[in-house]
């Protein structure tokens, strides 16, 4: 019996494969799951690994790749490690254990998965990372993303245009945020977001009264928020408006990566007595959380980059299809994502900026989103 990595191997190693892919029972599933009625599981046995419940795009990625994978007779086990590493690794050592062909993981913190991850892979067990990269390890397989610099690029172009900073505008006082320091993803969407409005910050255009700012690209840590939470960004943004922002000055933009630090921004705002409308700031975000959602809605977020999850879902769910088919996985990049040890095969997926406008248009016709999740029914 050839596992799915070995057979994924000899087809790269030497093109041997047709005539294995050739052994498969006519009409099985793409899924490998062995026939109908979903019986599944001998040869297509799959482990997600997901970092918490706590985030609604975490909840609807687990549940929607679980459920294309069941619909192919895979067996299925989706774990959720509420942001704990050490819970990480111990549901994916279970699912090692519990005979997982393919693992698909969102790490929590990337670089303290390798050793489990090893383990996985000298029993020949295919790794995928999702969304995140699995990093400092050989033990990784393949990435699918969406295009992470991107994202942060949506972000800083979408700042430079509202306040007219290529044309000269400002000054106009500007609050930085990244994303959790031990996510390697929120390097990417710094330094996409950096790229374009250092020069600013450089100019005298974009004044930061806080003084949090990163010094250089590599930097951005030192502003992160660990765990991507809500209430450590309230507690940061009530540090600096409390402490910077006496004398009647005001906060004009924040740069916010995601909508989960975006909407605890918001909340200190509010507490501070701005009001949507009148002195309220240009707040980026990403996710298109529903409360971000309602946010964006009510003027007080300005716009989200989206990232339609259920694509990169599918995505995942084609490259297990090819993996369980005995054939090399579809990758677009091979160059960006160097995962300190090797350049791991990628797909990346685009994002796309939304705004007020885009609401109904894009997340609610799509099916994203349902209009009584936003409050529009
Ligand atoms: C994801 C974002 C998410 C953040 C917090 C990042 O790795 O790419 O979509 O907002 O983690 O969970």
């Amino acid at each position: 019996m050839f596992t799915v990595k070995k057979l994924a191997t000899m087809f790269v190693a030497g093109g041997v494969l047709a005539s294995l892919a050739a052994c498969a029972p006519p009409g099985a599933p793409a899924g490998g799951g062995g026939g109908e009625g979903g019986e599944g599981g001998a040869d297509c046995n799959v482990g997600i690994s997901m970092p918490t419940r706590s985030l609604e795009r975490w909840i609807n990625d687990g549940e929607n790749l679980q459920q294309l994978l069941e619909e192919d007779g895979c067996t299925v086990d989706l774990q959720y490690a509420d942001n704990r590493t050490e819970q990480q690794i111990t549901q994916i050592q279970n699912q090692v254990a519990g005979g997982a062909q393919i693992l698909v993981v969102a790490a929590i913190d990337a670089a303290t998965l390798g050793p489990v991850l090893e383990d996985a892979a000298s029993q020949d067990i295919t790794i995928i990372a999702y969304d995140r990269l699995l990093t400092g390890t050989e033990a990784v397989d393949y990435y699918a993303t969406f295009d992470n610099y991107q994202v942060g690029q949506l972000q800083g172009q979408f700042i430079e245009e509202e306040l007219g900073l290529a044309d000269g505008e400002g000054p106009y006082n500007f609050e930085p945020f990244a994303g959790s320091p031990d996510d390697n993803n929120a390097g990417f969407f710094f330094q996409g977001a950096w790229d374009v409005l250092q020069p600013y910050v450089e100019s005298g255009q974009l004044v930061i009264p806080s003084g949090k700012l990163s010094a250089t690209n590599d930097d951005w840590k030192s502003i992160g928020i660990l765990g991507w939470g809500s209430q450590d960004a309230q507690d940061e943004m009530d540090n600096r408006l409390q402490s910077f922002y006496t004398g009647g000055q005001k906060v004009e933009v924040v740069l916010s990566p995601n909508d989960s630090l975006a909407l605890g921004i918001e909340a200190s705002l509010k507490s501070a007595g701005y009001q949507p409308g009148v002195d309220w700031p240009l707040i980026t975000g990403q996710d298109a959380d529903k409360a971000n959602v309602q946010a964006i809605l009510n003027d007080e977020q300005a716009m989200t980059v989206w990232k339609d999850t259920r694509e990169l879902g599918k995505r995942v769910h084609e490259m297990i299809k090819s993996l369980t088919a005995g054939e090399e996985p579809e990758v677009n990049d091979t160059e960006t994502y160097d995962n300190g040890v090797k350049v791991v095969p990628s797909y990346l997926l685009d994002p796309q900026v939304v705004v007020k406008e885009d609401v109904e248009p894009v997340l609610i016709e799509s099916g994203f989103l349902d209009p009584a999740d936003v409050g529009l029914s």
